[in-house]
This record gives structure tokens, C-alpha cells and sequence, in this order.
């Protein structure tokens, strides 16, 4: 081998060249092999009187020939461009078809290889786009559904305009009318890091203070600092692009994309595709803050109904915030995040809501309530969760106020649920109920001390009140005793 001339021609063994011939010439060998020498040489035996069983055998081994060297790689090749066609409409589309074949089969067989590989390829992008999709319309759904929602759905509309303009940060500034300034609002950078939420520009300065007060966009060279961010490019000029954005011709804010440098200029391209982003994000903005203040009056309007319910019994006056109090104080023993002590506090006033609806003879009555009185007075739960049910920001409150009068040994109600099935702020909220209910005087008794409360409380666990619940809220009681035997003035 290592005498070889590189200059030379390789010499290729006969049957390994003749896949490298082209199809015509193949077919051509394959005939006459199989067919022209076979008729040559029992023609040539008839007339020359030979031996026609040696000339049988020639005319035999030839077609043999014929058939193993030259027509079944072919035949072999073309069944394997076949079986991978097959493969591909029935959808798959893995691995290679192995091409020894420098002919016109070969070539289809390398174009099939091309084609598969492309739509491999092309497959893996649709589905990592299907995955970003499926990701953002999840993280789009918690946005919607979370309490702080809207600031989440700004920054993934950020960041995503941004990865569509290629840029690496961007920031939705909005208009204070009273201070004459842009506040930040919300924020997005590929590093991570976001821009400083205290940051304000005064309307006609920068970029964002030109683009508001002027209502137009604008591109042009901008400090990452200008904009909150202070990384290390915080003090190197980027290349930005700047929209308002507006509502009935006026300013309500800016959105403001930027490129590190080295990036390229935005275009016009990019004015338009952020104008258009930006108009229905002004659009979203106003339909947010319109559907706040409808929800912020619903609720101040039932904290005030929950408030008038309990004007109307000299007894139970204060008796909802004290329920908010101890669910809190036991929330937080039992290790709860701050969310849900929120929740606890507001389900706390408004679980007796309900009683809005049951008639003040029942409601008032000092003496025991007959059954069927029990059972009108046992809808109020139902009754309150239909109140509440249509505040998007209570809708953790709903199944407390639902299910406060459950019992833990399953024959409480409305549900009758048992054990762990009650919501576990349900359950806090019973055992605050009862216990205020016992330390404050009723028109049917005096109040309880605190010693009888809490042999009372103990007593309850397991079959009334969540055993672990009652445990956390006697070692509050043990605790900070002050604090919730006082809570006349706590709450
Ligand atoms: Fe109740």
C-alpha cells in the first residue's frame, strides 16, 4: 500500500467498480449475461456440433453470473430505497439507508438519506416549538389565575417581544398622571437580572420620557442604566427601540426594547411589530385596572355586607375579625406561607357572610333552633360561597367559607366530608369559630373561662376539630396567651 502512485488510478475489484457504473450499463451486463451469452453459446454449440451439455452448463453459469454479481445488488438496493419509503409515511423517519451504490440508485438512496435527515431535523424544531408553547400558554394560565397576575403576564409579553426582536432586555414603564413621570411597571433581561423597580423618568427626558409625552416611537442609542438595569453593561450604549402606549390618542405608558452592543440597529420592522405588541398590551392594561376596580368594589361591598351581619347581633359583634386572628395565629403556627395567612384572615371575616340570607327570626333567635330552623340555617354556607364565588382574588377564600361548619369525624356540613377531605383552612376556620364562640357570651350562655375552653377544645379533637389544628392552636394559647385571650382588641 505504501508503494501506491496517488497519481494513478485505483484499481478497483471488478464486481466492487460495477456498482459504480451507471444503471443503463448495469442492465445492459445484466442481459447480456443472462440472456445474449446463454443463446450465443447454445446457438454456437448447434452449429458446431459441440457438446450441448457443456454448453448448457456455460449458458447456466453465466445467467448465474449475471443474476449474483450484477442484477441482485441491484434488486437489493431498490428493495431497501422501497422498505425506507414505507418507513417514512408510516412515520418514521430514524436511521440511515446504508449506500454502497455510486449509480443512479445510490444517488436516490444519499437524496432519501438528505431528505430524511432534513425532516428529522425539521420534526425537532416543531417539536421545541411545541414545548415553548405548551410552556408559555402554562405559565401564561398561572399569570392569569395568580392574584398578582397581571406583572407576571407583562414580563412573559417582555421577554418574549424581546426574544422575537432579538433584544436581551426590555421594560413596560407606565405614565403617573399627578408626578408627570414614568414608573416601572414591569421587566424582563436575558441575564436574569431585572431593572430596578424604583426607577422613574420624568416625561420628555430619555428615550421613554420622549416617546411618552410625544406619543411616537423611536429608535436610537441608549444607556442600559437609563432604563434601571445596572449590570456590568449597565454604563455601555445599546441600541433601543421605544413605543407608547396608547389608549384614545393619550400616553398610558412605554414599552422600551434593548440590544447589547455589537447587536444590530433595530428596523423599521421592529417599530412596527412592537407598536402593534404595545397596542394590545395598553388595551390589556386598561381592561385589568377596569376589572380591578369592578372586583376591588365587590369586595370592599361584602367585607361591609359581612360587617352589617354581624351589626345585627350585639353578641357576635367583632366575632368575624377574631375568627381571621386565631385562623392566622394558627396558620402561622402550623408553618403556612404568608399567602395563605392573607387568605385565613380575609376567609376569617367572611365566613358567616351567607347569613346575609337567613331570615332575622331564625337568625336572632335566643332560643334553640327547631330542625327545620337548623336546616334553613345550615345553608348559610352555601349561601356565602355564592357571594364570594365571583371574586377572582378570593378564590381561595370560596371553600372555607363553604365548608367552615364541616366536622372531622364526617357529619358536619353541607358536604359531610371527613378527615383530611376538608379543606385544611376549613379546618382551622372551625376550630377559630368555636373557639371564639366559647370565650365570647351568648344570649343562651355566659362565656367559658379559659381552662374550661381549652379542656373543651381538646376534647373536640378527632371527632369535631382536626386533631393537629387544635394541637397547634392550645400551644398558641400556651404560648402567647395574652395576645389571643385579649383578642377583643386584637383583631
Ligand atoms: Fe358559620
Amino acid at each position: 500500500m505504501a508503494n501506491e502512485n496517488p497519481l494513478q488510478p485505483k484499481r478497483k475489484r471488478p464486481f466492487v467498480a460495477l456498482q459504480e457504473e451507471r444503471l443503463e450499463r448495469r442492465l445492459a451486463l445484466s442481459f447480456g449475461f443472462m440472456s445474449l451469452i446463454p443463446i450465443l453459446v447454445v446457438f454456437w454449440a448447434k452449429v458446431s456440433n459441440a457438446d450441448m451439455g457443456s454448453a448448457l452448463h456455460l449458458a447456466i453459469l453465466s445467467a448465474l453470473i449475471g443474476y449474483f454479481f450484477v442484477c441482485r445488488p441491484m434488486i437489493k438496493s431498490v428493495i431497501e430505497l422501497i422498505h425506507k419509503a414505507r418507513a417514512i409515511t408510516s412515520g418514521n423517519t430514524a436511521g440511515q439507508i446504508d449506500v454502497k451504490e455510486n449509480s443512479e440508485i445510490g444517488e436516490l438512496a444519499r437524496a432519501f438519506n438528505r431528505i430524511t435527515h432534513d425532516l428529522e431535523h425539521k420534526i425537532g424544531e416543531l417539536e421545541s416549538s411545541r414545548l415553548l408553547v405548551k410552556k408559555l400558554l402554562s405559565r401564561i394560565g398561572t399569570a392569569l389565575v395568580s392574584y398578582e397576575g397581571i406583572d407576571n403576564l407583562l414580563s412573559l409579553i417582555i421577554e418574549n417581544a424581546a426574544g422575537a426582536l432579538e433584544a436581551h432586555m426590555g421594560t413596560l414603564m407606565l405614565v403617573d398622571g399627578e408626578k408627570q413621570d414614568l414608573y416601572m411597571k414591569a421587566t424582563w433581561a436575558s441575564n436574569g437580572q431585572a431593572a430596578d423597580p424604583a426607577t422613574r423618568i420624568k416625561l420628555g427626558e430619555g428615550i421613554p420620557g420622549w416617546v411618552a409625552r410625544e406619543g411616537r416611537a423611536m429608535r436610537g442609542k441608549s444607556m442600559a442604566s437609563s432604563l434601571g438595569f445596572t449590570n456590568t453593561h449597565g454604563s455601555v450604549d445599546c441600541g433601543a427601540l421605544c413605543v407608547p402606549l396608547k389608549l384614545r390618542e393619550q400616553s398610558i405608558g412605554v414599552l422600551t426594547v434593548m440590544r447589547e452592543t455589537g447587536g444590530h440597529a433595530f428596523s423599521e420592522d421592529d417599530e412596527m411589530l412592537l407598536e402593534s405588541i404595545g397596542s394590545q398590551m395598553a388595551v390589556a392594561i386598561e381592561n385589568y385596572r377596569l376589572n380591578l376596580d369592578v372586583e376591588r368594589t365587590y369586595v370592599e361591598t361584602i367585607m361591609a355586607l359581612a360587617l352589617a351581619v354581624e351589626a345585627k347581633d350585639a353578641y357576635s359583634a367583632g366575632h368575624s375579625k377574631r375568627v381571621g386572628f386565631y385562623a392566622t395565629q394558627i396558620g402561622e403556627a402550623m408553618g403556612l406561607d404568608e399567602e395563605m395567612l392573607r387568605t385565613l384572615r380575609d376567609a376569617g371575616v367572611l365566613h358567616d357572610i351567607g347569613k346575609i340570607g337567613i331570615k332575622d327570626d331564625i337568625l336572632l333567635k335566643s332560643t334553640p333552633l327547631t330542625p327545620d330552623e337548623a336546616k334553613i340555617m345550615q345553608q348559610h354556607p352555601l349561601i356565602g360561597e355564592a357571594i364570594v364565588k365571583p371574586v377572582r382574588s378570593l378564590q381561595k377564600v370560596v371553600v372555607m367559607v363553604r365548608h367552615h361548619h364541616e366536622r372531622f369525624d364526617g357529619v358536619g356540613y353541607p358536604g359531610g366530608l371527613k378527615g383530611e377531605a376538608i379543606p385544611l383552612g376549613a379546618r382551622i376556620l372551625a376550630v377559630a369559630d368555636t373557639y371564639d364562640a366559647m370565650v365570647t357570651d351568648r344570649p343562651y350562655r355566659k362565656r367559658l373561662t379559659l381552662e374550661d375552653a381549652k379542656r373543651e377544645l381538646k376534647a373536640s379533637a378527632g371527632t369535631q376539630h382536626d386533631p393537629a389544628v387544635v394541637e397547634a392552636f392550645l400551644r398558641i394559647i400556651a404560648e402567647k396567651e395574652l395576645r389571643v385571650t385579649g383578642a377583643k382588641g386584637a383583631a
